[in-house]
């Protein structure tokens, strides 16, 4: 007999989100706040999130265009410059307004112009974050040219993270959507003032899914994904239960038209489908028992959060269906298909 197999856990965070704004945003927020209660969303906007008062404003419009009736928290994060105050930082999070701030290389990725070239000058920032205990979100690739994009994570732990982390300690750092086996080494030999999210895309594809057979534009996102082997040691990490890993899905909307181009945009608009994705995942690796560790709990334990009191219920049945694109304001947005049927559907 088959036996319908039922999962339920408490309602997931994501620790990686882009909502952008305006009509996308009005368009993607939905289906982000259909599934999980809150969200840290990424500042980089055009132009980017740098002060206290423009993360109030963006948090405002966010909120404004939340479905009648739909609970979900946004917890702003301020985009680094080398301009950045750190009197204005450091009231932003005293205030409850700010979670924690993102620091990009220049360059490193989309919208990332306004971010840190030289890391030495954010140094009395990072200071001020680490007294008062506001967590570093970081874009972990370097950016200079002659870095091969592949080698770009593993080149920035060793040059910039660790002499960053060394300088500052108790400085609170989370490694977004990591994507090699290094990252997850050097995450899971941190301490508790170290966390590091992960991405869908990055458990469940490689670089071949993105490049053999013809180019996938939909998988292309930065980081770039990696070679099995790499995917192999992050779906290791997330799913082994330690708390430095949990969900950052790093869902990011691009136009169709924007990522079906001779240059086409990085980012994979994964909000969706992540947790049916995920449970898949986790159900491959043996691991189901430790889905709700790495969706729901591990995040607010590393952002001292209360964990959601209420729950969601995941079901394994027939293959769902879902939509290929979504319609926003601002045109269609290709939803995340990972090549496979997908059996886990959100219930309740
Ligand atoms: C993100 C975006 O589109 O804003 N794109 C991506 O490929 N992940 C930026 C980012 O997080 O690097
Ligand atoms: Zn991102």
């Amino acid at each position: 007999m088959a036996m319908t197999k039922r999962l339920t856990i408490p309602r997931p965070d994501d620790w990686h989100l882009h909502l952008r704004d305006g009509a996308m945003m009005e368009g993607v927020l939905p289906w982000s706040a259909r599934h999980f209660a809150r969200a840290i969303v990424m500042p980089n906007l055009v132009p980017p999130v740098v002060t206290a008062d423009q993360a109030a404003a963006y948090r405002d419009r966010i909120l404004a265009a939340l479905p009648e009736g739909v609970v979900f928290e946004p917890l702003m994060t301020l985009y680094l410059t080398e301009t950045t105050d750190p009197e204005d930082v450091s009231a932003a999070h005293t205030s409850g307004l700010v979670k924690s701030v993102k620091l990009y290389p220049a360059g490193a990725t989309t919208n990332s112009a306004s971010g840190v070239a030289n890391f030495d000058t954010v140094r009395p920032i990072l200071e001020r974050m680490a007294e008062i205990g506001l967590p570093l979100c970081v874009h972990g690739e370097v950016t200079r040219t002659e870095i091969d994009i592949f080698d770009r994570e593993a080149v920035f732990i060793d040059e910039v993270l660790d002499p960053i982390r060394r300088a500052t300690p108790g400085l609170r750092v989370v490694m977004e959507h990591i994507t090699t086996a290094e990252a997850a080494a050097y995450a899971s030999n941190g301490g508790d003032d170290l966390g590091a999210t992960i991405t869908v895309q990055h458990l469940m594809l490689d670089r071949n899914d993105m490049l053999v057979g013809g180019i996938r534009p939909h998988y292309y996102c930065l980081p770039i994904l990696k070679r099995k082997s790499h995917r192999e040691a992050l779906v290791r990490a997330a799913t082994s239960g330690d708390q430095r890993f949990f969900l950052g899905t790093d869902s990011a909307p691009h136009a169709t038209d924007t990522k079906e181009n001779a240059c086409g945009c990085a980012g994979c608009f994964t909000a969706p489908v992540a947790l049916s994705c995920l449970a898949e995942v986790f159900e491959g690796a043996d691991a189901l028992d430790r889905l709700a560790a790495f969706t729901s709990v591990n995040g607010p334990k590393f952002y001292g959060l209360p964990v959601n009191q209420d729950t969601i219920t995941l079901e394994k049945g027939a293959a769902i269906s879902r939509p290929a694109e979504i319609e926003t304001g601002a045109g269609p947005v290709t939803v995340f298909d990972p090549g496979r049927p997908l059996y886990w559907r959100v219930t309740a």
